[in-house]
């Protein structure tokens, strides 16, 4: 058994209630060591991601006692029997849909719909069935495959994504979800042409990955919305010709301000009113696509006859579509041209202790992502 320290939730909330915000904290765990296919991570950084947050509200329903984090880059500290694509020392990207490689949709090209992986991801331990972590009262549960949110972790082999020695391996934690995520729905699922007009709904991490990806893509007009106006200027920073608050006339204005409904609408804000607002937005012919999970119970009325007659497209997008072998390293290309510029995004450093509070303040809301430096580049 490996000693380690990690943030455990306790408690998942109710929708509607007060997160159980006490029901998590950093805690003395076990972990036990990689077993066939698995390999032994040291943390190198870690964010917080909404996401982590949902499973605390219980928004996103996951099986509690859990270890969170799932946006995290780290260095191999051991492999368990059989894993022969990485060794000790390699640097790596954690990803939160382990695959498989042979289901169909893993046949298919795409993984982020990995059947065995999402149903892993959803009992809340490793792709082999396993639970790494555990306490004197029995076995935790495996966030995404990753429980991050600790010094040490134990992952399937088919969760990670082998980074280059020369790109800063704390910012590339970011690449674990909010860029796969945010610049994926951008480049992969909508597949956004030059020239066209993108609207992003919600400006946290996966929202201005968006930004960024349309920008990346070449779309002439990239509008934000966000009713946080603290998020304004590292939005328009990042690539966003101007941020709009909301309110009543909402998509009036974003019809008008790309010359009759937007050709993309993306919602990563988690919030069904404003897929409707997405929705509502685009142009005749025009693609909205849902990033943001929101409350499994919510609906979003909408007229059939309205999307058949218009050929509008609702497109869902997890995980961005991502082949995380092939579009890792573009990625890494990008940072390394400077085209992406993680470092921007981080909104605050820091350690690993300080992630309870950290939670609250994302419920709260805060400007660019937080990051957790766990072991740091030295990991
Ligand atoms: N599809 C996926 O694979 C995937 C992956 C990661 C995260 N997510 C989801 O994406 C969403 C965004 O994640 P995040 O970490 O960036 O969250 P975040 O909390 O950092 O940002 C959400 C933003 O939405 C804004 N917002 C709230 N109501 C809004 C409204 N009506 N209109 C526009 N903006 C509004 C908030 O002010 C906030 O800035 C979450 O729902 C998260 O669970 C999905
Ligand atoms: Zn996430
Ligand atoms: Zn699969």
């Amino acid at each position: 058994m490996i000693e380690t320290r990690a943030a455990v939730l306790r408690r998942a909330g109710t929708p509607g209630e007060p997160p159980p915000f006490d029901g998590f904290a950093v805690e003395d765990v076990l972990l036990s060591e990689p077993g066939p296919g698995e390999v032994l991570i040291d943390v190198a950084a870690a964010c917080l991601c909404h996401s982590d947050l949902s499973v605390m509200t219980g928004h996103r329903p996951r099986p509690v006692p859990m270890v969170l984090g799932h946006e995290a880059s780290g260095r191999v500290a051991a492999v368990g029997p059989g894993v022969t694509r990485f060794r000790p020392g390699d640097p790596v990207l954690m990803t939160y849909v382990p695959r498989c490689g042979r289901c169909r949709p893993c046949a298919e090209g795409r993984p982020a719909l990995c059947e065995p992986g999402n149903a892993a991801n959803v009992a809340g331990t490793l792709l082999t069935g396993r639970r790494p972590f555990r306490d004197g009262d029995g076995e935790l549960h495996q966030h995404l495959g990753l429980s991050a949110f600790s010094h040490r972790t134990v992952v399937s082999e088919a969760s990670l994504v082998r980074l280059p020695d020369d790109v800063p391996l704390v910012e590339c934690a970011l690449l674990g979800c909010a860029v796969v995520t945010g610049v994926g729905a951008v480049v992969n699922t909508a597949r956004v042409e030059p020239g066209t007009s993108v609207v992003v709904f919600g400006l946290g991490g996966v929202g201005l990955c968006a930004v960024m990806g349309a920008r990346l893509a070449g779309a002439a007009t990239v509008i934000g919305v966000d009713p946080d106006l603290r998020k304004a200027d590292l939005a328009r920073e990042l690539g966003a010709d101007e941020v709009l608050p909301g309110g009543p006339d909402l998509v009036e204005e974003l019809r008008e301000r790309t010359g009759g409904g937007a050709d993309y609408a993306f919602e990563a804000a988690g919030v069904p009113v404003a897929f409707e607002q997405a929705y509502a937005a685009t142009r005749r012919g025009g693609t909205t696509v849902g990033i943001g999970l929101a409350d499994p119970a919510a609906r979003v009325p909408f007229s059939p006859a309205d999307l058949v007659a218009t050929e509008r497209v609702v497109r869902g997008s997890y995980m961005g579509s991502t082949i995380p072998e092939r579009d890792i390293p573009r990625y890494v290309e990008l940072l390394r041209a400077g085209r992406l510029p993680l470092q921007r995004l981080v909104g605050e450093r820091l350690t690993l202790e300080e992630v309870p509070g950290a939670m609250r303040r994302l419920h709260d809301g805060v400007v660019g992502r937080q990051l957790i430096e766990i072991g740091g580049a030295a990991a």
